[in-house]
């Protein structure tokens, strides 16, 4: 997968190309009706119906969004809905303080820039993620320092993490990945030992849980994304909560100039703009209103389907780690062993089964291969910040075997596919199970 098809809206596009693909190969099919045959060979897909869209939306919607446009306080300041979803979020996950930002990306720009990481300094942090998480680290000018996977459940491999820590390590930076939790027990006890920071990139990671506390909320900082494919979404928004009240005023300082939010404060610290506009708040109210009952449907549903999943050989559940709590599957991950699909690809498998109409991608790419590293470390401004002897050290150290071995077998099914009925998810089951008995044929 490339990184951004999983959380944009051309993975719906890519989809949809399959599922018009299918239809052409079931009209010109030479065996028609024939459900043993494999869609990609011409034979009648498991199914041709579409399954929900997601974002969702009523009329809830549409009158925040109305009410918002009518009473004329669209800014950060003075709109209606920001300061309700900040509060109601904040409750929502038991923490002290709530910090909307235009988006997650900008959530952990705020949170590095708050606690302070800057040119020089190392950040722990997954490799198995989307973009963002890593492009905001070498932003500040910071090195992200990559903790390999951890193959069973994709989160970072808390017990490769500690022998990373250098004199320059400044904050560890986990990612709950699909909206699992990573291991926040080990996570936290490393930092703790050696005075880090905790920032939680839970952006896929609304109302997941460790131990009964919501991601986001175990750590120094965490922070969210409400971009339209989100379990919560609102088109584009972000927002960083804390328990620390000193970093959430440093967060509202940074999201307006510097500004201190006390009357008469000045410019008195570093900052950029990082306010939004109401409407998107207002979009986030009414999707509030209906997370619960959602959320509720896509678990259910991922449970049933990790039953169903079980008959298929050579597929691989993402795994929770047994101290997590709710998985708010955000994503549906899984593994793929082409030894028990007749040797044919991922690329292979993923291609029937989208001819068979079920909308599955590859997972993230070795994003520490991206030539977007190479570019930064051969930068002016890395270059006049690191020695040599230290970026090559960085470039030797740079090799994850079992990130890489995750990116080559990891695959994911959006949400789509769990919000729906139970035949959507018999479905899915079906298309597996058949394109798995048919892989001689790939
Ligand atoms: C793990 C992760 N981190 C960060 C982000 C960035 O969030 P946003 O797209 O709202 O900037 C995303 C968004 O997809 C994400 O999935």
């Amino acid at each position: 997968m490339r990184n951004d098809i999983l959380t944009r809206r051309k993975f719906l596009e890519k989809t949809s190309v399959g599922l018009a693909a299918v239809s052409v190969a079931s009209k010109a099919g030479a065996v028609p009706g024939n459900p043993n045959v494999l869609a990609v060979k011409g034979g009648t897909p498991v199914r041709t119906k579409d399954f929900p869209t997601w974002p969702q939306t009523n009329e809830l919607d549409e009158a925040n969004i109305l009410k918002s446009l009518r009473n004329h306080r669209w800014c950060t300041f003075d709109g209606e809905f920001i300061p309700q979803f900040e509060k109601a979020w904040a409750e929502r996950l038991k923490v002290g303080g709530c910090v909307i930002t235009p988006c997650g990306t900008h959530a952990l720009h705020t949170a590095l820039e708050i606690l302070g990481i800057g040119p020089g300094d190392e950040v722990l942090v997954s490799p198995y993620t989307y973009i963002a998480t890593l492009d905001t680290i070498m932003l500040c000018y910071a090195l992200p320092v990559f903790v390999d996977s951890d193959l069973k459940t994709f989160q970072l491999d808390p017990d490769d993490i500690e022998h990373r820590i250098t004199e320059h390590t400044r904050a560890i930076l986990p990612v709950h990945i699909f909206g699992g939790a990573a291991h926040m027990d080990k996570v936290l006890a490393i930092a703790e030992k050696h005075h880090l920071p905790v920032i939680e990139d839970a952006c896929q990671g609304h109302m997941a849980e460790w131990r009964g506390k919501k991601i986001g909320t175990l750590g120094t900082v965490g922070c969210f994304s409400f971009q339209e494919t989100k379990n919560l979404p609102a088109g584009e928004a972000g927002a960083l909560v804390s328990n620390h009240e000193d970093l959430i005023a440093k967060a509202l300082a940074f999201r307006d100039f510097g500004r201190s939010p006390k009357a008469g404060g000045g410019y008195a610290t570093r900052g950029t703009k990082y306010r939004i506009s109401d409407f998107a708040a207002a979009v986030l109210m009414a999707q509030l209103t209906r997370f619960d009952p959602i959320s509720a449907l896509r678990e259910a549903n991922a449970a049933y389907l990790r039953e169903g999943l079980k008959s298929v050989p050579g597929v691989a559940l993402q795994e929770s780690y047994p101290e997590s709590g709710r998985h708010n599957y955000y994503c549906f991950g899984l593994r793929y062993d082409r030894a028990q699909f007749s040797g044919a690809s991922r690329e292979q498998f993923i291609k029937a089964l989208n001819a068979e109409g079920i909308p599955i991608g590859a997972g993230y790419t070795p994003l520490n291969k991206e030539p977007f590293i190479e570019e930064n470390l051969n930068s002016r401004g890395f270059r006049a910040i690191y020695s040599p002897e230290r970026l090559d050290k960085y470039r030797k150290q740079n090799h994850y075997p079992r990130n890489d071995e995750l990116c080559a077998t990891s695959m994911y099914l959006s949400q789509q596919v769990l919000i729906g009925s139970k035949q959507d998810v018999d479905d899915v089951v079906e298309g597996f199970a058949k394109v798995q008995k048919n892989a001689a044929m790939l």
